[in-house]
């Protein structure tokens, strides 16, 4: 893979819209996902497996992860599709889905090897969210950071056991501000929770700026850190929200250290809703638009994103977050 290589997440269709109140149908979250899927874009996190008491809007996951495995959307690539399951109870839901259909989606050797075949078969990954923080791990999980580590070992084992090619990625939230414990965030604290979430198994380690509270200085020292305890740059992934306007300075400061995987969300989409006040995802159109200025291939359409992020915020009734998203359609 040459280094100019960068791998853009789409965490629009989850993260982007779990916190709307109004519920959005089955039919738009699908025609979200499949022109997603032709913009050029190699993983979209389509869905989550969580309490729908707590997040209504996710509970239309099931049928997305149905729709994907049986008529797979259309793209110029293989596609990874991700969806939260943090418990065994999202788990097993989530298994149930996919023993039903063994031959509709691919392993992680089939998909790479695959690399340049349009026809490929969607790769299927999971993710478990921990948090960096007692007090955000209590809001968002129900339970302490060292109950919610032990619980996601068992899913991640029991993930492994029931489809061995199952991709896990594990995100740690609030690594650079919690909106409880404000902006001094422990990153030795954060590269101990990444190297037991790797040894569990985990297959990436994606670290969530919830708040948006990051700054040059924090996410450098974060990610020497992270070097520091012998984590590999290629099992990291930022993600970061756009709350204080720093997530492409931020990023640039990732790429320099050798961070080749970003999240980010069409039209900026996105909040958590156990992290009052924090905005959206950094835009897709911005995140784009920036890499490929600096001689980055994301191997993305930026037209073609700038028309879904107009579109689906137009569809949700919200304003289009993303400036790049706005200039490049002349709006
Ligand atoms: P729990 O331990 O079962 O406790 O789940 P609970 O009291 O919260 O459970 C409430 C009800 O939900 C129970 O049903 C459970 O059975 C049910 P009841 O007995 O009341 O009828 N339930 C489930 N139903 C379906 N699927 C499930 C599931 N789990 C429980 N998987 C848990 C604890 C944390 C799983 C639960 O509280 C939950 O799902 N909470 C929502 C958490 C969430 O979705 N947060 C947002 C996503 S994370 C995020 O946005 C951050 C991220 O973007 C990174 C970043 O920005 O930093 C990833
Ligand atoms: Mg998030």
């Amino acid at each position: 893979q040459a280094d100019n290589r960068v791998r853009i997440v789409e965490v629009g269709p989850r993260d982007g819209l779990q916190n709307e109140k109004k519920t959005i149908s089955l039919a738009t979250k699908m025609e979200l996902i499949e022109r997603l899927a032709r913009t050029g874009l190699t993983a979209i996190e389509a869905g989550s497996f969580v309490s729908p008491k707590w997040v209504p809007q996710m509970d239309s996951s099931s049928e997305i992860l149905e729709q994907i495995l049986q008529k797979p959307p259309s793209s110029p690539h293989p596609v990874t599709y991700s969806f939260l399951a943090p418990n065994t109870k999202g788990l097993d839901s989530a298994t149930a889905i996919l023993s039903a259909h063994p031959d509709s989606f691919a392993t992680a050797t089939e998909a790479a090897r695959a690399a340049s075949t349009s026809q490929a078969k969607p790769e299927i990954e999971l993710a478990v969210f921990a948090a960096a923080t007692e007090s955000f791990s209590q809001r968002n999980l129900n339970c302490d950071m060292a109950t919610a580590l032990s619980r996601f070992r068992d899913v991640i084992t029991a993930a492994k056991q029931a489809l061995p090619s199952l991709r896990i990625r594990a995100y740690i939230s609030v690594v650079l501000g919690c909106p409880f414990e404000g902006p001094d965030v422990d990153p030795h604290r954060v590269a101990e929770m990444a190297t037991d979430l790797l040894e569990m198994g985990a297959d990436e380690i994606a670290l969530g700026d919830t708040t948006g509270m990051g700054t040059v200085p924090r996410t450098a020292q974060l990610l020497r850190c992270m070097s520091a305890a012998g984590i590999r740059n290629e099992d990291v992934a930022l993600h970061l929200h756009d709350t204080y306007g720093q997530a492409l300075v931020n990023t640039a400061v990732a790429l320099e250290h050798g961070i080749r995987t970003f999240d980010a969300a069409v039209g900026g989409l996105g909040g958590c809703p156990y992290s009052p006040g924090a905005t959206g995802n950094v835009a897709t159109e911005n995140m784009v638009y920036f890499l490929e200025s600096l001689g980055m291939d994301t191997g993305v359409d930026l037209d073609a994103v700038a028309d879904i992020g107009a579109w689906i915020t137009g569809e949700i009734g919200k304003a289009n977050d993303s400036a790049v998203g706005k200039a490049v359609l002349g709006a």
